[in-house]
């Protein structure tokens, strides 16, 4: 049986954002719905997780034309601290990103958290996608 893709969208007046859900989106759909959203992206994940899916992910982006850098985090929940997003504020300053960065987010729930509140923080915020590859995270982003 073929499972399709879905999409959702989450209705929060001007915060609304979409979601979509299924088999191999990483190596089929991730590049383009990221292009669609922005094209300047910082991917933030972790060792573990960028072994398993930064290199699908990160052909994924260039077969799109998306101008992408990474920065890879310690892992663990003792790193879900103010030094994890010091470190991706840093890199998105040396990056020279403005208000158009979208921060994409490539882990767990610890990886997630840490992008998200980063990506708030700078400029007064720039957009984020999160890729959680938790069950956890998944369920509850
Ligand atoms: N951002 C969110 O939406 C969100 C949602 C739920 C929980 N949280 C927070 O996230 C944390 C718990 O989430 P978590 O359980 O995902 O923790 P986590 O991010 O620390 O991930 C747990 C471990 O799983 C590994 N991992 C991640 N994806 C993997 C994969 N696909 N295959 C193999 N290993 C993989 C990670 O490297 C890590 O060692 C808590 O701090 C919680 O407060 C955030």
């Amino acid at each position: 049986m073929k499972v399709k893709a879905v999409k959702e969208r989450v209705r929060l007046g001007s915060r609304s954002y979409n979601i979509v859900i299924g088999p191999g989106l990483l190596e089929t759909k991730a590049g383009r719905l990221i292009k669609a959203l922005g094209s300047n992206v910082l991917l933030v994940s972790t060792r573990r997780v960028f072994e398993l899916y930064g290199s699908t992910l990160g052909a994924g982006l260039d077969r799109a034309g998306v101008c992408w850098n990474k920065i890879v985090l310690p892992d663990g929940e003792r790193y879900k601290n103010m030094a994890g997003v010091s470190k991706i504020h840093d890199r998105l300053v040396k990056g020279r990103y403005d208000r158009d960065a979208l921060v994409v987010a490539l882990g767990g729930g610890v990886t997630g958290d840490i992008a998200g509140f980063a990506a708030a923080t700078y400029m007064r915020g720039v957009r984020v996608v999160q890729i959680p590859t938790t069950l956890l995270s998944q369920v509850d982003s």
